[in-house]
């Protein structure tokens, strides 16, 4: 049997083997350029290598002080391969800070038209701490050489996945000058999508519309859209000041009384017949009526007429005979006794008094300071033409080497940008995932055999056997050390692992009550059934010798009398 389940895994797995080898890869095919306008930018990386392209690798200094040390280079894909030989840009550093720009050979002017930026990422070990976003930068930022690039660049636009932990943002920043101060701020959208993490490529597409509509679309999907004039809290700082500003010279008068409601000055103690009245949790039913025919007369129990004292009965060792008592029948419709309203939910009640309130006279309402049109407002109503664009940048820490960045759209129209992902992302996915699917963690070295059942444990030598004696010693030591563990100190034993306080409470009880089960039935076994009665059985046994037969047959504690009485005829 067990050499039939080992050669059905051993063979499962050489199919899967052949299955992984045997995945083609396909060719890789340059997207035709030709198809896109003059004006947009398309990089796709079909370069023999990255010091023929005109990406510039920066190992500036940031601004904090740190050294941008990453490495970049041209490769394809090695983690979940698509097209064979498709190249893509890579950051090559673990934990490092990296920074590669391009200058555009023209500006990119957006002024009046839509804005398109996509491109992908694709995370070759995973997106657990790393920025992977593009920025536009400004004309004229970056020297031809590219060698100053830094996070001081002035950019437009900066998109993409910013991971790190629990922070996943699909970052959107927009640059936009304060006409008042003369500065650029970052307008950073406050609520962005997920970035994706996974290894497979992912399509990021940012469009920006001159009517100021947005979209943000993830593998060609619409993950956020709306419009940036419409909501004032799409992005923080907001893109336009508010109007009307607090006059910071207006100060909370000294008299301003803002207390809405003060205490009641008539009421100042409580009701004498408060508690009694709201305070008691239940009240003698009022709508109910003792009965017509109740009888308040009649007792509510008797002694049963038709008993007899029975003949064994003797005065003068039992004491005076009373018979049982009844149900008085005369009560059986209506009652008798005393009769007692029943009591309902109090439905005036209202809990503890408090004293009560009364709105203050002298209340003014909340003070706010008064508002004045802002001095620093302004208007910018088309921000979506921004300055010219003369280059595109990756700047980024990351914590993963790998990333892989690819297929870069920059442009004026979401139909190239489509196009572009149709033919290029789309298929390479496709086979992305099918070497995902073909790659899926197999079973390691050896087939792992079944668990043993009880029969496989009989039927071996004793080895299982010491191994369960010691797999039992070893437990019942753990429950002791835990029983001292407790007698020191309960409540923090309960507390520290309440589970298996319950457990062993639980195994205690079962034990318990097997242990005693057992017991129980070996005693009954031995010595025959028990007589619970015992006292009863010496009481009656010493005077009555008369008449043992009938006894038996008459009243209440009959079959220990007889066995009593049998014992003694023996
Ligand atoms: C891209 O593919 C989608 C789905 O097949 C299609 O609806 C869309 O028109 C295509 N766009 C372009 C520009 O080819």
């Amino acid at each position: 049997m067990k050499s039939w389940v080992l050669l059905s895994v051993a063979i499962s797995l050489l199919l899967n083997c052949s299955d992984a080898t045997y995945l083609e890869q396909q060719e890789y095919v340059p997207f035709d350029k030709s198809k896109l306008d003059l004006s947009s930018f398309f990089e796709q990386f079909d370069y023999d290598s990255l010091r023929k392209s005109n990406w510039k690798i920066s190992h500036s200094t940031k601004s904090d002080g740190s050294v941008y040390e990453g490495e970049w280079d041209l490769n394809a894909a090695t983690v979940f391969p698509g097209f064979s030989n498709d190249k893509g840009l890579t950051a090559k550093t673990p934990a490092a800070y990296h920074a590669i720009s391009y200058a555009l050979d023209n500006p990119f002017n957006n002024t009046d038209n839509d804005l398109v930026l996509q491109y992908e990422v694709k995370a070759q070990k995973g997106l657990n701490c790393a920025g992977a976003y593009i920025k536009l930068l400004d004309t004229g930022s970056v020297s031809p050489s590219g060698d100053d690039f830094s996070n001081g660049t002035p950019f437009q636009v900066m998109f993409g996945p910013d991971k790190c932990g629990e922070s996943n943002k699909l970052q959107f920043i927009l640059k936009r000058e304060n006409p008042i101060t003369g500065t650029m701020e970052e307008k950073v959208l406050t609520s962005p999508p997920l970035a994706r993490s996974g290894k497979l490529s992912t399509l990021y597409t940012l469009v920006l519309r001159k009517s100021q509509d947005f979209e943000i679309r993830i593998n060609g999907r619409v993950a956020k859209a709306g419009n940036l004039l419409n909501d004032p809290s799409l992005l923080y700082p907001a893109l336009n000041p508010s109007k009307e500003a607090v006059d910071i010279h207006d100060l909370k008068p000294e008299d301003w009384d803002d207390t809405e409601f003060i205490p009641d000055p008539e009421v100042t103690e409580k009701p004498a017949d408060y508690d009694e009245k709201y305070f008691a949790h239940s009240i003698v039913d009022p709508n109910a009526v003792k009965p017509e025919n109740w009888d308040e007369s009649e007792p509510e129990f008797i002694v049963d007429p038709l008993s007899i004292k029975p003949e064994y009965w003797d005065d003068e060792e039992d004491g005076e005979w009373e018979g049982p008592m009844i149900a008085n029948p005369k009560c059986a419709h209506a009652g008798c006794g005393k009769w007692v309203p029943p009591r309902i939910p109090n439905p005036q009640y209202k809990g503890p008094w408090i004293r009560p309130v009364i709105p203050n006279p002298n209340y003014k309402g909340e003070w706010s300071p008064r508002t004045i049109p802002n001095p620093n407002y302004y208007e910018d109503s088309t921000p979506s033409n921004l300055n010219l664009i003369g280059g595109i940048g990756f700047e980024l820490w990351t914590m993963e080497n790998e990333i892989m960045f690819d297929n870069i759209y920059l442009g004026h129209s979401v139909s190239e940008a489509e196009l572009i992902g149709n033919t290029t992302f789309i298929p390479k996915e496709a086979l992305e995932r099918k070497s995902l699917e073909s790659n899926r963690p197999q079973a390691k070295n050896e087939p792992i055999l079944p668990p043993k059942d009880f029969d496989d444990l009989l039927s071996e030598d004793s080895k299982s056997w010491v191994f369960i004696f010691e797999f039992l010693t070893a437990k019942y030591a753990e429950i002791e050390d835990y029983y001292y563990e407790f007698l020191l100190n309960p409540l923090e034993t309960i507390a520290s692992n309440p589970f298996k306080f319950v457990l062993y409470c639980v195994v205690f009880v079962f034990a318990f009550t097997f242990v005693f089960g057992i017991l129980s039935t070996v005693v009954f076994l031995v010595s025959g059934p028990v007589n619970t009665f015992e006292n009863y059985e010496t009481k009656e046994t010493t005077p009555i010798e008369k008449d043992t037969d009938s006894k038996s047959t008459s009243t209440g504690a009959k079959p220990l009398l007889s066995r009593s009485n049998a014992t003694k005829r023996r």
